[in-house]
């Protein structure tokens, strides 16, 4: 079957077509050299949000009367469990049900997940990676939330309280004060407090030989930040900026989810000389059981390429408007398998969620999806996912290069260089490798059309031609002196070789391979010899942060599509903050003047409270990036959430990406399965972490 056959009959299996993606009118530069990007081929998201203020979603109050399933109660009973009302903080974060699609719900059942990443450890402030796919996110909590944003009104667009459950601006807008949830317990049973925050800040975060994983840095805090204790559960931040509310961001998933102090501080080098920051990132493998989470589900098994079982955590600080402890599933499972996979055994009713990001699975999902025997809803949203080939902007050692990498960096910063590699791409066959239809469009680079803060007059885009591409390689000196099809260094640069570029990649998905080898296909047309690197998951992060790569074809993150979120990323802003250009071995940033102009736009976004100003600030910047191609975009396209259909609580319009990915944005905690629907696929059914018994045992080491 053809994608529009199978595209009509999925939306009509859904009840209709929604939202088009706004296409904006056409203008054309004064320069020739480029254009506005073609308008996208329209694409309707299938499905939009009720759009709500924050607080129609949640409120911190103490309730009456407290339940938690009967299983649960047993432990209590049995003395082996504090009653759950002194497991709850003083004011738990409650639900409101009118922001539940489908109501109070019920206990019981899984979320089987499979994930194509593997963990090295629990300690994810001290860099340690869990796989990803939504493990971390489910098992750490951080200061506020803004995966559930989606849905809330544009004007009263701010973060959501989390750990932090309110905070004040002083008179002059430098200080604000947070006040953290009271008398919540990590889920051994340990208190939560300031001490937890100020360990993160202060030995993670401001520490530079810590390398958090979800990539915090004390600049994303903004130049100067201080934090510090006031009491058990007051903090104060002091800001140089006046109300910078943007940083209400930054302390959301993953830049300030703090671990557990009483069990990391003990193998922090700084407090334990015997240990290396290596020793410290790996203190806990995944080996190690029931390590202490903020988060609903606690891990409890883990067999290497097989899988992770995590348990309810019986110290959860949310409820609903019932009382009901959250959440409301017992456990949740991740296979050890391929991100593929996920959509296959998603689509075939063996797994429970899948993010269908990889175009190649689209077609075979949409039509078994349109099936009425089909187990899982797909559910396709805007254009948020796209790919940048990323040249290593760095010309003074960030990754310590080799002669040859060097002669490449030279090149990276050389705008007449940077544009023939623009001009050799044919952005269309790329997407079109991946999928044909309407799901793929030319993405120039920068922020996304369809996105908040895009416009398209703003918007440089370098239409395919490699007659044009030739001519700029030549401009930037390069020549095939000795015939063999790809160019050469000039004299007396690296000895004059071929010009040949080392390209990262991530090996974990189908379709980064597909983009890099068809970048690389490009590229030889053009006399550019590409060599890919392709490497998997944890090293890659490894390569790309410790700046080991000429060029880099990567996903890009959520910055790019919400602005507000992770801004200090758009541009080099500090030593450590951006994907492609980070400071040298001496520990400086050799920005190029159009860098510098990027840095200084988003600073002062970040200082403004103007709306006006800001969407002003974000034209400049989407001309800085895209007219200087300080990332080269490749495609954009869209992702669909795939979910089986026990599911409820699954709020409508909840995109894969957007503030974060949709394990978040769908607020798993309060996603249940009415009790007819329930399945008997708990791994470790009627169990609960730290109880012996339980996957490979109670808490070890
Ligand atoms: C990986 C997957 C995404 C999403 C995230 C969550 O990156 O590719 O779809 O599940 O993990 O962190």
């Amino acid at each position: 079957m053809q994608w529009e056959v199978l595209l009509r009959k999925h939306i009509y299996a859904l009840g209709g077509a929604g939202l088009l993606l706004s296409v904006s009118m056409a203008a054309v530069f004064a320069q020739t050299e480029w254009t506005t990007p073609p308008d996208p081929p329209e694409f309707s998201a299938q499905s939009e949000p009720i759009f709500v203020s924050v607080s129609d979603i949640q409120e911190y109050k103490a309730l009456p009367e407290y339940h938690e399933p009967d299983f649960v109660k047993a432990f209590v009973d049995a003395g082996e469990l504090p009653p759950v009302a002194e497991r709850l903080p003083k004011e738990p974060l409650v639900f409101k049900t009118g922001n539940m699609p489908d109501g109070v719900g019920v206990y019981g059942d899984t979320m089987r997940h499979v994930i194509g990443g593997r963990p090295d450890g629990w300690n994810y402030i001290g860099g340690a990676i869990q796989g990803w796919g939504g493990i971390d996110i489910g098992m750490y909590e951080c200061l506020t939330r803004t995966g559930p944003l989606f849905q809330v009104e544009a004007d009263e667009l701010e973060p959501l309280p989390n750990l932090a459950k309110s905070w004040e601006w002083s008179e002059d807008g430098h200080e604000l004060t947070m006040h953290l949830i009271e008398g919540a317990k990590w889920s051994d049973g340990e208190p939560f407090d300031a001490d937890d925050v100020m360990f993160y800040w202060e030995d993670n975060v401001l520490d530079s030989n810590v390398a958090p994983t979800g990539g915090a840095t004390p600049e994303g805090f903004g130049e100067g930040t201080t934090l510090e204790k006031i009491d058990a559960y007051t903090i104060k931040w002091t800001f140089k900026e006046v109300r910078p509310t943007q940083y209400l961001y930054a302390m959301a998933y993953g830049s300030f989810c703090p671990g557990p102090s009483h069990l990391l501080k003990p193998e922090h080098p700084k407090y334990n000389p015997d240990n290396t920051y290596e020793d410290y990132k790996n203190a806990f493998t995944p080996e190690f059981l029931n390590f202490p989470v903020m988060g609903a589900w606690v891990p409890v098994e883990y067999r290497p390429d097989d899988v992770i079982v995590l348990r309810r955590n019986p110290y959860y600080w949310k409820v609903d408007e019932a009382g009901n402890q959250l959440p409301y599933l017992n456990e949740v499972s991740y296979r050890l398998s391929t991100w593929s996979d996920r959509d296959v055994q998603t689509v075939a009713g063996t797994a429970d969620f899948s993010n269908l990001e990889q175009p190649e699975n689209f077609v075979e999902s949409l039509r078994r999806s349109a099936e009425d025997s089909a187990p899982a809803r797909l559910q396709f949203g805007a254009r948020t996912i796209g790919y940048s080939l990323y040249p290593n902007l760095s010309g003074n050692g960030w990754g310590e290069p080799n002669e040859l990498s060097q002669a490449i960096r030279d090149l990276n910063r050389n705008l007449d260089f940077r544009k023939a590699v623009t001009y050799a791409l044919d952005r269309q066959s790329l997407g079109e490798s991946l999928v044909k239809g309407p799901f793929t469009t030319p993405y120039p680079g920068g922020l996304y059309a369809g996105t908040s803060f895009y416009d398209k007059d703003s918007t440089a885009y370098f239409p395919h031609s490699m007659e044009t591409a030739k001519d700029y390689l030549a401009k930037a000196g390069l020549e095939d002196t000795d015939g063999n099809g790809v160019v050469n260094f000039p004299e007396g640069v690296a000895g004059g070789q071929d010009v040949q570029v080392t390209m990262l990649v991530n090996a974990d998905y189908t379709t980064d391979k597909s983009l890099a080898e068809g970048v690389q296909a490009q590229m030889e047309q053009l006399g550019i010899r590409v060599v890919l690197d392709t490497v998997s998951g944890n090293a890659l992060a490894e390569y790309q942060q410790g700046g080991k790569f000429d060029w880099a074809v990567l996903r890009n993150g959520s910055d790019l599509v919400s602005v507000v979120q992770g801004t200090s990323g758009l541009a080099p802003v500090g030593p450590r903050t951006a994907f492609s250009h980070r400071a040298g071995t001496d520990g400086t940033l050799d920005l190029m003047p159009f860098e510098q102009e990027m840095v200084d736009t988003i600073n002062q976004f970040i200082a403004s409270s103007d709306n006006a100003e800001r969407a002003e600030l974000m034209k400049k910047y989407q001309q800085l990036y895209t007219q200087n191609l300080y990332g080269i975009g490749l495609t954009q396209y869209p992702g669909a959430l795939l979910i089986n259909k026990r599911f409820d609580n699954i709020p409508a319009g909840a995109p894969i990406f957007q503030f974060n990915w949709a394990e978040d944005n769908i607020i798993r905690e309060r996603v249940f399965v009415p009790a007819e629907d329930q399945s008997n696929y708990e791994l470790h059914p009627n169990t609960l972490p730290n109880t012996p018994g339980v996957g490979n045992g109670p808490i070890s080491k």
